[in-house]
């Protein structure tokens, strides 16, 4: 089984995708806990080019192309490997980012952006949880880590707004696989939520 965290930039998503990951090892499941951009050598390697340095480094279709670029060597070498094995894979962001991220930035790439990942990737996740919160909230808590990696933590509130609202218009259109999550809540009480949902979707297989 195939699981994914998104949301906007402080939202919640490592830390649940890490408890998520606690929990169905303590049930004795195999677990791959991964992210994106990044989850194998050569897709980390790709993440600092995309991460770090000036924010107009890269054009974007240059962006979209390093993004689905990390993505293929993080399901040829990581995901892929795993689903196979039957190991449960929890990845922290996949495709629904760079629809998000690029495509807003974007919106006239956004059909690249959807057919770039139909011939390269061609994979979505069983289950998708959405953290959704206020995006003030996620901001400060984004900007309350110290680090590097900001090309994209320095959007914004509009921005940021505009990105919440774009991912639940998302999580609307492919109610089958998302679950939107209230993440503006103690971290224990979100984890249970997203416990429960991931075993009954475990359950169920
Ligand atoms: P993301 O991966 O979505 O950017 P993180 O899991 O890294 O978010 O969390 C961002 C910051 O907010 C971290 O400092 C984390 O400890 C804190 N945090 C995460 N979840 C909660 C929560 N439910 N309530 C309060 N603070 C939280
Ligand atoms: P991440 O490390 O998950 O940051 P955060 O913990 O702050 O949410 O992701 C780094 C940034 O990369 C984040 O701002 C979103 C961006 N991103 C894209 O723009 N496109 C993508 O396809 C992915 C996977 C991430």
């Amino acid at each position: 089984m195939f699981i994914t965290f998104e949301g906007i930039d402080g939202s919640g998503k490592s830390t649940q995708a890490r408890a998520l990951a606690d929990h169905l090892r303590k049930a004795g499941r195999e677990v791959v806990l991964t992210r994106e951009p990044g989850g194998s050598p050569g897709a980390e390697e790709i993440r600092r080019l995309v991460l770090e340095g000036d924010p107009d480094r890269w054009s974007p279709e240059t962006e979209i192309l390093l993004f689905t670029a990390a993505r293929r060597d993080h399901l040829e070498r990581t995901i892929g490997p795993a689903l196979a094995a039957g190991q449960v894979v929890i990845s922290d962001r996949f495709a629904d980012s760079t629809r998000m991220y690029q495509g807003l930035a974007r919106p006239d790439l956004g059909g690249t952006v959807d057919r770039l990942h139909d011939q390269m990737i061609g994979v979505e996740p069983d289950l998708t949880f959405l953290i959704d919160m206020n995006p003030a909230l996620g901001l400060a808590r984004a900007l309350g880590r110290q680090g590097s990696e900001e090309r994209f933590e320095d959007m914004g509130e509009a921005l940021q707004s505009r990105m919440r609202a774009g991912f639940l218009a998302l999580a609307a259109a492919h109610p089958g696989r998302f679950r939107v999550i209230d993440g503006a809540r103690p971290p224990e009480v979100v984890a249970a939520e997203v416990a429960s949902i991931a075993d009954a979707a475990l359950a169920r297989r």
